[in-house]
């Protein structure tokens, strides 16, 4: 028994069915939309990977099957056989004539309709929400982002190597860790994986860490969520120059593969495809953090010397048609593990990357201290207990060489490319401040 072949007919998905011209195929999926006009029934078919129209005429198909399209409501199963015929107007290029139409099953007051329907609705209904042909087109976008990170990292002989969730470990400093029980120890989840990333990379020499994060973040704003996805490669040998060089030429990659593979995608986001564009050519413009001061001022919010906020971000990637490159950071508001610049020890050899468009910060990186006595003083400094850095500390005893990395926030670099709303749309099930369900 296969569902994939029904009456001797093979199951073809919507977005191939191009390939398929004038045969019979099967297409199994969920009712998007159904409009009558005289004898004709005008179905919209959706099953995940796009929507296709099949126009069932009365006389053109036994009288059941006509009857059958009558009934289909909203979101209900239904099954086809019918064939792909070519049609410039439709979307995709084809529409289904189809000689048999069954409901598998039913769908009775599907909540989200035609309506406009308000944020909070719509979340709390993120499981159906899903299907809409927008939140759909952008959970494709985030798929190829997905396969085109590990295919950079793959092509250039980066190792993927994990790193744990429960972690005895502040990564990004204490106010926004998630505590865990861990059978009577303290443990958090982790805020990032860089610090196994950067024993990973003293082991193989070139990293990447892809996987979940959480920060207990207070912030309510459109680019933060409380558990998201994070892409860190960490490398030998490599300095500050290396780390940015890394960043631009796997955004510009992305961005590339996105527009190559999901065009029709971004269209039905109605992406500026222009805005896009810029961000395939190296090299993107790089600023110090100097220089961005200077961009900013005259503006009473920012106070100088300060970490820049979601306005400021906004300002500065204004300045630019693609996304920039803020490097060397004060120290005093970096992390604990970054290399002071030897030219200026109030600096940090840091790089952030702001997304154009108000998207802002995608990428934080740096290249990271290597010399025992001063991480074992940054550690203290910054009152992290040395017992749970000892194995980190570790690193630097034992054949530490100059490495840096970055890591890079799936879904802030997913909201900018689809041009999304809010960072919400950019992860299946969003885990946000106050947001838990479903
Ligand atoms: O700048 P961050 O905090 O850097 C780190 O965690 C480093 N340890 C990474 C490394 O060097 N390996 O976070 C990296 C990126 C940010 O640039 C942003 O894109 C994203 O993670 N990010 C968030 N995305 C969604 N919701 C949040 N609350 C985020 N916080 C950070
Ligand atoms: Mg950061």
């Amino acid at each position: 028994m296969t569902l994939q072949t029904f009456r001797g007919v093979a199951a073809v998905s919507i977005q191939h069915l191009r390939e398929h011209l004038d045969q019979d195929v099967l297409v199994q999926g969920w009712l998007y939309n159904l409009r009558s006009k005289g004898k004709l029934r005008f179905l919209q078919i959706r099953d995940g990977s796009g929507i296709v129209q099949a126009v069932v005429a009365k006389g053109a198909v036994d009288d059941e099957f006509f009857e059958a399209a009558g009934t289909l409501t909203q979101e209900c199963g239904v099954r086809l056989i019918g064939r792909p015929v070519e049609d410039a107007r439709a979307p995709g290029g084809v529409e289904l004539q189809p000689s048999y139409v069954e409901k598998v099953s039913a769908s009775e007051d599907y909540p989200i309709t035609k309506k406009e329907h308000g944020p909070a609705f719509l979340m709390e209904h993120r499981h159906l929400w899903l299907r809409s042909r927008k939140q759909a087109a952008t959970m494709r976008i985030r798929d190829e982002v997905c396969h085109a990170i590990r295919e950079f990292f793959y092509e250039r002989d980066f190792y993927c190597m994990d790193s744990p969730m429960f972690t005895p470990n502040a990564c990004e400093g204490t106010t926004t860790l998630f505590g865990v029980d861990y059978f009577g120890e303290q443990a958090f989840l982790t805020q990032s994986g860089q610090l196994y990333a950067e024993a990973s990379a003293m082991a193989l020499g070139k990293v990447y860490v892809f996987g979940p994060v959480f920060r207990a973040e207070k912030s309510k704003t459109r680019k933060h969520l409380t558990e998201f996805w994070m892409i860190e490669p960490e490398a030998a040998y490599y300095d500050l120059d290396d780390v940015m060089k890394l960043a631009e030429d796997f955004v510009s990659y992305i961005v590339g593969r996105v527009l190559e593979r999901r065009r029709a995608d971004l269209e039905v986001l109605e992406r500026d495809l222009s805005k896009l564009e810029p961000a395939t050519k190296t090299p993107f413009p790089r600023i110090s953090y100097r220089d961005a001061e200077k961009l900013l001022e005259g503006d009473p919010t920012f106070e100088p010397g300060e970490d820049f906020g979601a306005p400021h971000e906004t300002k500065i990637g204004a300045e630019f048609d693609r996304p920039v490159l803020i490097h060397r950071y004060p120290r005093k508001i970096k992390a604990f593990y970054m290399k002071a610049d030897p030219e200026d020890a109030d600096l940090a050899l840091c790089v952030d990357m702001i997304a154009p468009d108000g998207y802002g910060e995608i990428i934080g990186g740096s290249q990271r201290e290597e010399d025992l006595a001063t991480l074992e003083q940054q550690v203290k400094k910054h009152r992290l207990p040395a017992e749970a850095f000892r194995w980190y500390v570790d690193l630097r005893r034992f054949g530490s060489v100059p490495h840096g990395g970055f890591g890079l926030g799936l879904e802030r670099l997913v909201a900018w490319i689809a041009g999304a709303e809010h960072i919400r749309e950019c992860i299946p099930f969003p885990r946000m401040l106050y947001r838990i369900y479903p």
